[in-house]
């Protein structure tokens, strides 16, 4: 029996197995409006047999925005293209799921294949970014964020709380909360980004209080039978590693206690001086980590492109579902070639009936001949 092809249930939200579709941002919309490409492309990869589709981190606001070609859910325009993608995902299996999103200092960016550095400031396409402190991420990324003042912090959670209200109202049944990558929520828990004196800044509970605050007002939305989860930065690879650790296990225990029911276990890309160690699954034990010291369900990714080890990772209790990115990217049937991969049975089924009646048919034959 395959561990990555056993269902998973959390709340009242049963996937049909653990393979998961991280968000991944397409850089194609236009006023944070979806469009047909968007639509195609997140109705393939649920086709593909995924049990969770996560669409890309969708702003709450414009300039949470990382590119101009961010998706967006500030306004019933965006609110409705999302219900057409909701409806698809489902409609092929999956569960829709969405992430929501501010990007911080590293807002108002060019797209990654046009660049991927902060959109000039005599350029009319980019926008003033916020930040808890008015600290440049550096490197490609060197704008210079307003320091958000109180009155910010609480527009932006009042944001979190509209873009989750549309989300529901979409059809979306599991949210993910961007707080890693060096986004706004990764940037006050950062010591990188947060100098800050204020209730928002300094020890763990300051720099913890923006992501906690933020938690607890969406889950006051967001119903209770759902899945409410959030991606977070747990380490940064920046020489300080244990300290980090510590205290993102520290708060993800802290988000389990106000409602956080799993935790999608990411770096947190706040300095461009990290040393990350790039290879097969090198998150896996931090995952695990954090599944057995914070108690909490766990998804995580990064290099995770072959069947063998999103099995082991699952079967090993390193990780509650396996999140397949680029892999899927290349192949958007990746599930159905992982099922064939572990000898699941009938792993044509993994797809829709259109495709999976003649693709058993050909296995046999093929079998036969
Ligand atoms: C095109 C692309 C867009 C991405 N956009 C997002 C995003 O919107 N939100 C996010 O949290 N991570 C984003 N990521 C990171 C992925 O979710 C994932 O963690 C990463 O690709 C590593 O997994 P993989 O090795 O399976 O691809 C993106 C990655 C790619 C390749």
């Amino acid at each position: 029996m395959s561990a990555l092809f056993s269902p998973f249930e959390l709340k009242s939200v049963r996937l049909r197995n653990r393979v998961a579709i991280p968000p991944m941002c397409q850089y194609s919309a236009i006023d944070g409006v979806t469009n047909d490409w968007h639509l195609a492309h997140y109705a393939g990869l649920a086709r593909g047999g995924a049990g969770l589709v996560i669409v890309e981190a969708t702003a709450v606001s414009p300039e949470g925005r990382i590119t101009p070609g961010c998706t967006g859910l500030w306004n019933d325009e965006q609110a409705q293209g999302m219900a057409r993608i909701a409806s698809a995902i489902k409609a092929h299996g999956a569960v829709p799921g969405i992430q929501i999103a501010h990007a911080g200092r590293k807002a108002s960016a060019n797209r990654p294949w046009e660049g991927d550095d902060h959109i000039g400031e005599d350029d009319s396409r980019g926008w003033p970014t916020l930040s808890p402190s008015a600290v440049p991420f550096g490197a490609h990324l060197g704008k210079v964020p307003k320091a958000m003042t109180i009155d910010d912090i609480e527009r932006v959670k009042g944001d979190f709380v509209a873009a989750a209200r549309r989300a529901l109202a979409a059809g979306f049944e599991w949210l993910e909360l961007h707080f890693a990558h060096g986004y706004l929520a990764q940037s006050f828990f950062s010591l990188h980004a947060n100098h800050r004196d204020d209730a928002y800044g300094g020890d763990l509970a300051g720099r913890s209080r923006f992501l906690l605050e933020t938690l607890a007002a969406v889950r006051d939305v967001w119903p209770e039978h759902l899945p409410l989860t959030a991606r977070f930065g747990v380490i940064e690879y920046d020489g300080r590693d244990e300290e980090t650790l510590a205290e993102s296990i520290a708060l993800t225990r802290q988000m389990r206690e106000s409602g956080l029911d799993l935790l999608n276990v990411s770096v947190g890309f706040s300095t461009p001086a990290a040393k990350i160690p790039w290879g097969s699954a090198f998150l896996a034990p931090i995952a695990e980590r954090v599944k057995k010291e914070a108690g909490i369900a766990v998804a995580s990714s990064w290099g995770i492109d072959d069947p063998h080890a999103a099995d082991r990772v699952v079967a090993d209790g390193q990780m509650d579902l396996v999140m397949i990115g680029r892999a899927l990217l290349a192949n958007p049937h990746w599930p159905y070639y992982a099922a064939r991969e572990l000898d699941v049975a009938r792993p044509s089924w993994v797809l829709p009936a259109p495709y999976a009646h003649w693709l058993e048919r050909y296995q046999v034959q093929r079998a036969a001949g």
